[in-house]
């Protein structure tokens, strides 16, 4: 079997199979314990969006989709709805490959079109959430014979390199999830898919608009509370894969218009301070350059976590979360704080 990640994929593609894991996903728990380590150590706290979407996120994600007060998917799959057959006009038949595709759904419009026009059409969707992926393969290979899924289990940036061998393609990225990324993580991803994408290939983006803020607003605050149960998942999360005694209910969902960013931004207010421990993300793991297995407590060094591959570490964060100042922000803070710690810095998303 093909050890390189664009081999592997190609051969997967030949073989029809319909899911393949991107290189460091096996890792996933890992990163997850560097990031939310470097996340909660900087000031002003922060997480990264990534890590929203475990199955549970997922699940909770599909849901907020529903609410009433959430038009962004209603209204993107309405003008996918309309436009599909055009777009394809312009593209002409090609691959479709969707960062951050979720369960897939408004994505069949472009299916349908795209289908109508050629024999076989090769839909490559890429997501961490393999529970999505899944579950959108199925529901694909129901509804269309002349669609192969070879979907992608991992980051954007893993999965960047094999769109070199996809071309005639065009990228789509729905849902305004562009918006998950601050301003250095932007930038970083929009020259990443220019190293990868060939000359004539396409990129199709849905962003929201700006509108009346209570329309905003609204919308990530559903009176159905179905946002704040995603948001306090990232932290029941953090409970259930690091072991860690973050007090849920002292937990506030807060969704607000940034007039200076122009963006929504959805945070985590404590309503009182809390010590977080995070244990080893997994057992069998020893801290070689520590000399055992025993779990350390790194309060003082907390970005050393990681010893020459191995690693096992014990966070005792004195977050200061709560108050104005202790919002945790659920977009990433700016790339200058992460210098401090340059062995959680975390990779492209
Ligand atoms: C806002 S949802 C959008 C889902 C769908 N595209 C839509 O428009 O409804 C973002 C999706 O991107 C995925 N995602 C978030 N960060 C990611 C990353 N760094 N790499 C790959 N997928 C990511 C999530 O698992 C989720 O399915």
């Amino acid at each position: 079997m093909a050890t390189d990640f664009p081999a592997r994929f190609r051969e997967a593609v030949g073989s029809g199979a319909t899911l393949v894991e991107a290189p460091g996903t096996s890792e996933s728990e890992l990163a997850f314990a560097r990031s939310v380590t470097a996340g909660l150590s900087d000031d002003p706290k922060w997480l990264h969006c990534r890590f929203l979407y475990d199955a549970e996120g997922s699940r909770l994600f599909e849901e907020i989709t529903q609410q009433p007060e959430y038009y962004p998917t209603r209204t993107e799959a309405a003008i996918l709805a309309e436009y599909s057959v055009a777009i394809r006009e312009i593209t002409g038949p090609r691959t479709l490959v969707e960062l951050g595709s979720g369960y897939s759904v408004k994505t069949e419009h472009l299916l349908a079109a795209y289908s109508e026009s050629a024999e076989r059409v090769l839909y490559v969707p890429v997501d961490v959430s393999d529970t999505a992926l899944r579950e959108a393969s199925k529901a694909i290979a129901e509804s269309f014979a002349d669609v192969q899924v070879t979907g992608i289990n991992g980051t954007y940036g893993s999965a960047l390199p094999v769109l070199r061998q996809l071309s005639p393609q065009m990228v789509i990225f729905l849902g305004s999830t562009i918006g998950n990324f601050n301003e250095a993580e932007t930038t970083a991803f929009w020259r990443n898919v220019a190293g990868h994408l060939p000359a004539g290939d396409f990129f199709l983006l849905g962003v929201d608009l700006e509108k009346d803020v209570d329309v905003l607003e609204a919308a990530y605050n559903d009176a159905a509370g179905v946002t704040a149960r995603f948001t306090k998942n990232y932290f029941a999360r953090i409970n259930r894969e690091l072991g860690a005694n973050i007090d849920l209910d002292a937990i506030e969902h807060v969704a607000m218009w940034s007039p200076e960013r122009r963006r929504m931004e959805i945070l985590a207010r404590f309503h009182m301070a809390q010590t977080i421990y995070i244990r080893a993300p997994r057992p069998g793991l020893r801290d070689k350059g520590r000399g055992g297995d025993s779990a350390r407590d790194q309060s003082q060094v907390p970005a050393t976590g990681a010893q020459g591959g191995a690693f096992r570490f014990r966070l005792r964060c004195e977050a200061n979360l709560h108050g104005s100042e202790g919002l945790v922000r659920a977009h990433p803070a700016r790339a200058a704080r992460r210098r401090r710690h340059p062995a959680l810095s975390p990779a492209f998303p």
